[in-house]
């Protein structure tokens, strides 16, 4: 029987309070506006990062899409991460739907981007190139171990894209477990950046959603997109009522998760078949590699232990994430030490 799941924070459920909220919210046809809990979220979440409107989506893709289809022209580019999510990990729909490029440029160990690629990739003139209007960066940066851009990396960033006119997105999925673990304001990490879109339903263990934030004006452009994707929704107070409440009560907590996979990744560092960079375990992702031909046997026997983790043939992640406690990860690392030894025998 699985007793950890620690495939990623998306397995998280909704808490008590959550769906007590859910169940009493008030709503109305959130189309015509007049759902009040889903503006009260959305002007939660704009005031909490910093911007003046926000926009209640479906997931971080559909955030992340909108935002590029909001900023963008048919033939344009957007310059971004070579391990972003919306590079990896979107099918492609920036490019398919928006008819947007993307020009991929290096991450920093830190998930960074170094501002030169940023100034190279967005110099204009040369027209056989599609025009580059948009810079979008991660934080946390996922593919990086979700380490947290600070300020002052994110300042760099932006300052070299918005010296040659570009806009700047941030997908910021897990934008707050950024700011807990750098003990800041979350406003902190946006500032220079037009548009953010969060997750509700990762480390916030919301059953459903992302917020898109930025101006008034861009937030009035990427509804009509939303509504244009099918993602206008109706009573769906329902569901964002969960995102009240993750935002009033859940962030902080997310320090518990940090400090599990800390804890995590020091007992999987302990393994000589084992590489891991502890430095860049900042937040609630342990990423780790093995031996080729390990990995596979490795999930299968950690799952015959009780520990449900994505397979991979060296590449490997464990998320803990709300309903995961220490207990949870004292369980988890002794299924690593008999996983190992079956894995490596
Ligand atoms: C960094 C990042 N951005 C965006 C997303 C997309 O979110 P969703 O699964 O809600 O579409 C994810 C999902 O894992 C993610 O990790």
């Amino acid at each position: 029987m699985i007793r950890v799941d620690l495939r990623s924070d998306t397995v998280s459920h909704p808490s008590p309070e959550m769906r007590k909220a859910m169940a009493e919210a008030e709503v109305g046809d959130d189309v015509y506006g007049d759902d009040p809990t889903v503006n009260r979220l959305q002007d939660l979440a704009a005031e909490k990062l910093g911007k003046e409107a926000g926009l209640f989506v479906s997931s971080g893709t559909q955030g992340n899409l909108v935002a590029m289809l909001a900023h963008c022209q048919r033939g344009d580019a957007v310059a971004l991460g070579e391990l972003s999510h919306i590079y990896n990990s979107e099918a492609g729909g920036t490019s398919v739907l928006g008819g947007i490029a993307m020009v991929v440029l290096p991450n920093e160990k830190s998930g960074a981007i170094p501002a030169d690629a940023i100034r190279a990739a967005g110099a204009p003139g040369d027209y056989h190139k599609s025009p580059v209007t948009v810079f979008a960066f991660e934080n946390t940066q996922n593919n990086a171990g979700g380490t947290a851009i600070t300020p002052d990396q994110t300042a760099v960033m932006v300052e070299a894209a918005t010296d040659l006119g570009l806009k700047v997105h941030m997908d910021g999925a897990r934008i707050f477990n950024a700011s807990v673990a750098l003990n800041l304001d979350p406003k902190e990490l946006t500032e220079g950046v037009d548009s953010i879109t969060f997750c509700l339903s990762k480390g916030l263990a919301c059953p459903i959603g992302s917020v898109l934030v930025g101006s008034k004006g861009f937030i009035e452009e990427a509804d009509r997109w939303r509504k244009m994707l099918g993602g206008g929704m109706r009573q769906v107070g329902i569901v964002a009522a969960a995102g009240v409440v993750a935002l009033n009560s859940m962030i902080d907590r997310m320090a518990e998760d940090h400090a599990n996979a800390r804890k995590l990744a020091e007992g999987l560092a302990e393994y000589p078949e084992v590489e891991i960079d502890l430095h860049a375990v900042q937040t609630n992702i342990v990423r780790f590699s093995v031996p080729s031909g390990v990995g596979m046997p490795f999930a299968a026997a950690m799952y015959e232990e009780g520990v449900y983790m994505n397979p991979g043939d060296t590449s490997l992640r464990l998320v803990p994430h709300y309903g995961i406690d220490s207990e949870d990860i004292d369980f988890t690392l002794l299924a690593v030490q008999k996983a190992m030894a079956a894995a490596t025998s």
